[in-house]
């Protein structure tokens, strides 16, 4: 599935980038070679890249 209908960036694209690349959607399409167009979809880029961040921090256990 796109993301990013603009650019045909795709949604595990972006994922996978979100991982190391730092910074924000527009970051990490510049990290792409990509900038946004239209930009309906830099709102839920962002959440991705959120979510994806925070999926692979390592989680320590409790004590
Ligand atoms: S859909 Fe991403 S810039 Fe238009």
């Amino acid at each position: 599935m796109y993301t990013c209908i603009c650019n045909a960036i795709r949604e595990c694209e972006l994922r996978r980038a979100a991982r190391v690349i730092p910074g924000d959607a527009e970051a990490v399409y510049a990290a792409l070679g990509k900038k946004p167009n239209c930009g309906t979809c830099l709102e839920e880029a962002d959440e991705l890249i959120h979510e994806e961040r925070e999926a692979s921090i390592p989680r320590t256990r409790a004590a």
